[in-house]
């Protein structure tokens, strides 16, 4: 049963029912479908919008951007140093002076206690961009990713490769148990995700046909894969660990023998990005300088292949928050 979006904050999947889900969803194909055939929606003309950032972001604050702009809506950028958030003024006032002024929130942040008090206080709804806890917007996309590439969301194998215990990887886990995936995560025992997360969606899972697996298994993991996910061995702000996530990762990578592993030629590949796949960076010009890596997480070659649905991700990122905008608002 959905028990109505409308005025509701967004900041977890686990607050979001399998039909408030696929609702989302379905708004987002209808928004792209609109974009693309140049049809207005301007639902949210006249709204105010405040994006909240203490951390940097490409994909998130374009996708909001943009997202409020075709919506009609006014996006405010407030950046770490914009604003007195934390600093000279609580979470808990800020969230109140803002919410008297604008009609929605984006954060995205370190703490996910955070993006909790700010939708407590605010008084309008409050979306993640992303925490230390979970990323849903970003699992939002993939999954609409999904949906466009295999048809369905339901009975897909995905398979999450990597920190298994990251944002992504746990909002990948509370989505795939809400919407009734085969979902593994494989990744090191010492980077296996929170055992009360992973019950919980094991326990949602069997209500939805899904199942849940952790392992440290790689290439039986992989195995009739439907698509792979995975993401930066290193979140924002754990940049002191790249040494012990190199050496424990490695066996982890994304690269072409672990896409042969999966004995299906028409396998996905996933990513949430940025991804160090190349050294047209400056962190990866730094790792190779430091581990002699020329790619981490996933190969230039598989990153640049047929199997690689990476950008679609990206795009979706803005058709899904506009979903998640609209409906929130009130569409
Ligand atoms: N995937 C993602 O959240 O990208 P950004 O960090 O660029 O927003």
């Amino acid at each position: 049963m959905t028990r109505g979006i409308q005025s509701r904050s967004f900041l977890t999947l686990q607050d979001f029912t399998p039909s408030e889900i696929t609702l989302l969803l379905t708004t987002a194909k209808q928004f792209k479908q609109m974009k693309m055939l140049g049809i207005p929606h301007r639902q949210l003309e006249g709204k105010n919008i405040a994006l909240i950032f203490e951390k940097p972001s490409t994909r998130t604050r374009t996708a909001f951007t943009v997202a409020c702009v075709d919506l009609g809506a006014h996006p405010e950028y407030l950046g770490k140093d914009d604003i007195q958030f934390g600093k000279k003024e609580s979470v808990e006032d800020t969230a109140k002076v803002l919410g008297r002024m604008f009609d929605g929130i984006q954060f995205r942040g370190f703490s996910h206690e955070t993006v909790e008090l700010l939708a407590e206080h605010a008084g309008v709804p409050v979306w993640n961009g992303l925490t230390d806890r979970c990323h849903p917007t970003q699992v939002l996309a993939d999954f609409l990713t999904i949906e466009e590439q295999l048809g369905k969301l339901k009975g897909v194998k995905l398979v999450y490769v990597g920190d298994g215990r990251n944002n992504v990887a746990n909002s990948l886990l509370i989505g795939s148990a809400k919407m009734g995936l085969h979902f593994t995560i494989a990744s090191p025992s010492s980077l296996f995700p929170e055992q009360a997360l992973v019950e919980y969606a094991q326990e949602v899972a069997r209500e939805n046909q899904g199942s849940i697996i952790i392992t440290d298994d790689v290439k039986k993991a992989v195995h009739g894969a439907d698509a792979i996910y995975t993401d930066v061995w290193v979140s924002m702000g754990e940049e002191d660990l790249f040494a012990e996530r190199i050496q424990l990762l490695q066996p982890y990578q994304v690269n072409g023998e672990l896409m042969e592993a999966t004995a299906n030629p028409y396998t996905i590949f996933l990513h949430c990005l940025p991804a160090f796949h190349d050294l047209n960076t400056d962190v990866g010009k730094k790792i190779f300088d430091q581990f002699g890596l020329t790619e981490m997480e996933v190969t230039d070659e598989v990153f640049r292949s047929k199997h690689s649905v990476v950008f679609d991700e990206a795009e979706n990122r803005m058709h899904t928050i506009k979903a998640v905008m609209a409906l929130t608002l009130g569409r």
